[in-house]
């Protein structure tokens, strides 16, 4: 009886021990291939989320959460922001023949756009824990969330233009209120609309969610020229903006 015990054990213990091994393996093994290090190998990771050939992750794999957390705290991510909002700008010098007459439209999206959830997650290994929609909520209502400064400086540009801005976001309609105060605590004013997913918008996918507002606002006669978001989701999807502008975004991905 003892040593079947003994034997059930060792085996379980020798399960577990080789399951570690075959990921580490799995992972050496490509750097091994390939030539690199594990740094080469987690931004190899980090630019095919931004080309949108990783999809619908869960976590930020466990050896890329420290590379992942220090690009996205550095100036090498503001810089890369930054030349997203200057390229949005070169097309805005020359792309649209804005009429003036209320119709010209903007879309953005919220978080990691507009304002950053970057302190929730610099707390939360850097999307290396599986996503937890109540806190993340509950810390979205305290409003504290800093500007993404280029952002801002363009929201502004393009609403003194006379277009109007609509901020389409996958935040529930429950957290309007302190959505508002952030984005005005931080300089946003005088978008024109703002929306949320209320609660029979939370069953469909994100970028369902939003392609059938900006269905919305077409067949209300609006024109979207551009769309800025973080997010595949935002931007892809029926009717289309005349171009589109991502920034980048490697914590988490809404799909
Ligand atoms: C998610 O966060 C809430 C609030 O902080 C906490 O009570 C809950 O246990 C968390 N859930 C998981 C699965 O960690």
């Amino acid at each position: 009886m003892a040593r079947n015990v003994l034997i059930l054990l060792a085996l379980i213990m020798s399960l577990f021990a080789g399951s570690a091994k075959a990921g580490n393996w799995n992972i050496l093994n490509v750097i091994k291939q390939h030539g690199g290090s594990l740094k080469t190998y987690c931004e190899s990771w980090r630019m095919n989320v931004e080309l949108n050939n990783i999809r619908d992750f869960k976590v930020v794999p466990q050896e890329c959460t420290a590379f992942i957390g220090k690009y996205m705290t550095s100036t090498q991510y503001r810089s890369d922001a930054h030349r997203a909002v200057e390229e949005c700008r070169v097309y805005l010098r020359s792309c649209c023949s804005f009429k003036g007459d209320g119709k010209d439209a903007w879309v953005f999206d919220v978080d990691d756009t507009l304002i950053s959830t970057l302190p929730y997650f610099k707390k939360h290994n850097f999307g290396g824990d599986e996503l937890n929609a109540t806190s993340l909520e509950a810390w979205m209502r305290k409003s504290k969330q800093p500007a993404m400064e280029h952002t801002l400086d363009l929201f502004h540009e393009i609403r003194e233009r006379g277009v109007k801005i609509f901020l389409i976001s996958s935040r529930k309609e429950s957290i309007r209120s302190y959505t508002v105060d952030n984005l005005i605590n931080v300089g946003y004013y005088d978008w024109h609309k703002l929306f949320l997913r209320g609660l029979d918008d939370e069953y469909k996918q994100v970028q369902a969610y939003k392609a059938e507002i900006r269905q919305q606002l077409v067949n209300e006669g609006y024109r979207i020229w551009g769309i800025m978001g973080d997010q595949w989701s935002s931007l892809e999807g029926l009717p289309a903006a005349k171009r589109t502008f991502k920034l980048p975004n490697s914590l988490y991905y809404i799909s």
